[in-house]
């Protein structure tokens, strides 16, 4: 497999102006599903590259524990010569913590649609073992039951049509794989669900929007989190898309989850 760097579908607009003007009504549209593939397309190739940085001060780095717990749930280990996919690969984070552990052995392929988001993350693996995929969720370049397990952090709740997007991962793994999704979620506790949505809602769009400069990405994400099904409701859609066994656990009062789903 090579590393392709073309984003699918339209180019994406490169024009003076463009860049973080969607505004919060397009973004607040793009939560609910209008114009969301071409609002998120366009809106994570903006913030490229300040992403890395915002993403581990805004989560005072708990995402990463978070990617490496995911990651254990792969199962990688029953297949360590295998090859797996990091969906919505964004700078290939989750890649390249996977191709470091001792005794893997695999090769990964990071697909996202945002080709200025794998190209900030590159260098954090040599192409020989991560290679960037510039691809759609949707249509993945991969043949039927190829692939020896698939993972998603933070990145299936920007698929568009997320139905379509768990059959799409379903289709791609061979029998018995396993396909993880590292999530947010909101907290059941009352109390928690007070702090985290003064936070979401009010610290992250401020500090996300000074930092990256774009007027609407970090209002988006707490939007497109509290339009995101529930746990029991995401089990149902991975069930209703082929996967045979789908469990799933909270993280840190909630905040975020991980499904496990078996082909
Ligand atoms: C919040 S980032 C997550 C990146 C990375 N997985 C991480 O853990 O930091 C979400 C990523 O999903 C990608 N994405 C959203 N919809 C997609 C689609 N339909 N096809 C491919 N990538 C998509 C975006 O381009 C973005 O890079």
């Amino acid at each position: 497999m090579r590393s392709t760097l073309q984003a699918p579908g339209p180019a994406r607009d490169n024009r003076a102006g463009a860049r973080g003007d969607a505004g919060i009504e397009t973004a607040a549209q793009a939560a609910d599903g209008t114009g969301k593939r071409e609002y998120v397309q366009q809106m994570f190739s903006d913030i490229a590259p300040r992403y890395d940085l915002l993403n581990h001060v805004l989560s005072m780095n708990i995402d990463k524990r978070w990617r490496k717990q995911a990651l254990r749930q792969l199962a990688w280990t029953a297949r360590p010569t295998g090859t797996y996919l990091d969906l919505c690969a964004g700078t290939l984070d989750v890649g390249a913590t996977l191709v470091r552990q001792a005794g893997f052995q695999g090769f990964v392929a990071g697909a996202d649609f945002a080709v200025p988001m794998l190209q900030h993350g590159a260098g954090k693996a040599p192409a020989s073992v991560l290679a960037p995929v510039g691809a759609d969720a949707l249509a993945l370049p991969f043949g039927n039951a190829t692939l020896d397990g698939a993972i998603v952090a933070f990145g299936i709740r920007n698929v568009a049509d997320l139905d379509a997007g768990l059959r799409e991962v379903r289709r791609v793994l061979r029998p018995g794989a396993r396909f993880v999704i590292l999530e947010f979620s909101t907290p059941r506790y009352a109390l928690v669900r007070l702090l985290y949505h003064a936070y979401f809602h009010n610290v992250l769009p401020l500090i996300g929007r000074i930092v990256s400069g774009h007027g609407s990405a970090y209002t988006y994400l707490p939007l497109s989190v509290a339009k995101f099904p529930t746990e029991d409701a995401l089990a149902n859609r991975l069930r209703g898309a082929g996967f045979s066994t789908v469990s799933w656990e909270r993280l840190t009062f909630g905040i975020a989850a991980i499904h496990v789903a078996t082909v």
